[in-house]
């Protein structure tokens, strides 16, 4: 069976280093994996003033989180924890209350920064908020991948062989999660 990821890249910025690693993943994981990107830029700053009404942008962004069987966070550290923007969008994803597009929905999460950490922090964060909103996570493997300059091209090119093993390890195990996860999911979930 093919499950379907989509994946959420933290950063808007145009060079993003999680880019780059969210390109090399998408050519690293096993063929039982179809990944699609999930952007969140266009959604305005949250508030439950919307909840009576979501407006178009909303909606087609929790769709597209319905329609995927399972999500991967991408994301930079943005001073010890997840960018804005990132939480503005789960934020939306999770309301109006019933309706949290996350609910049992399985996730993982990764992410590079040019620091010794890398993002150790900011994913101890996002777990947190994940855990919240009821999506079963993958605990291990961890992925905090330091970025060094030339690690991963533009078009996600790995330049390093022992990065891209453990690259590509983190999806296959990614993907044994998700079956596990799914095989006990009720059917309409
Ligand atoms: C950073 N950076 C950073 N790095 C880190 O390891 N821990 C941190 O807490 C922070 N804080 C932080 C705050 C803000 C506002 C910025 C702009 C940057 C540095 C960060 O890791 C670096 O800019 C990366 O390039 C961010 O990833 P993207 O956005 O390029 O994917």
């Amino acid at each position: 069976t093919t499950h379907k990821v989509g994946y959420f890249i933290g950063s808007l910025a145009a060079g993003s280093i999680n880019r780059k690693l969210a390109n090399a993943l998408v050519r690293l994981v096993p063929p039982e994996l179809a990944m699609s990107e999930i952007t969140f830029k266009d959604l305005p700053l949250y508030s439950y003033d919307y909840d009576a009404d979501y407006p178009p942008v909303a909606r087609s962004f929790k769709a597209a989180i319905t329609a995927v069987d399972a999500v991967l966070f991408v994301t930079p550290e943005y001073n010890r924890s997840i960018p804005g923007g990132l939480k503005n969008a789960i934020d939306w994803a999770s309301r109006p209350y019933g309706t949290n597009a996350f609910t049992r929905k399985p996730s993982a999460v990764i992410g590079t920064s040019p620091g010794a950490i890398g993002t150790a922090v900011a994913q101890q964060s996002l777990r947190s908020v994940l855990s919240f909103c009821n999506s079963p996570q993958m605990n291990a493997p961890e992925a905090y991948i330091q970025f060094t300059p030339g690690l991963i091209t533009d078009d996600g090119e790995v330049t390093n062989d022992s990065t891209a093993e453990f690259l590509r390890n983190f999806m296959a195990e990614f993907h044994t999660f998700i079956a596990r996860v799914r095989s006990v999911l009720p059917k309409d979930a």
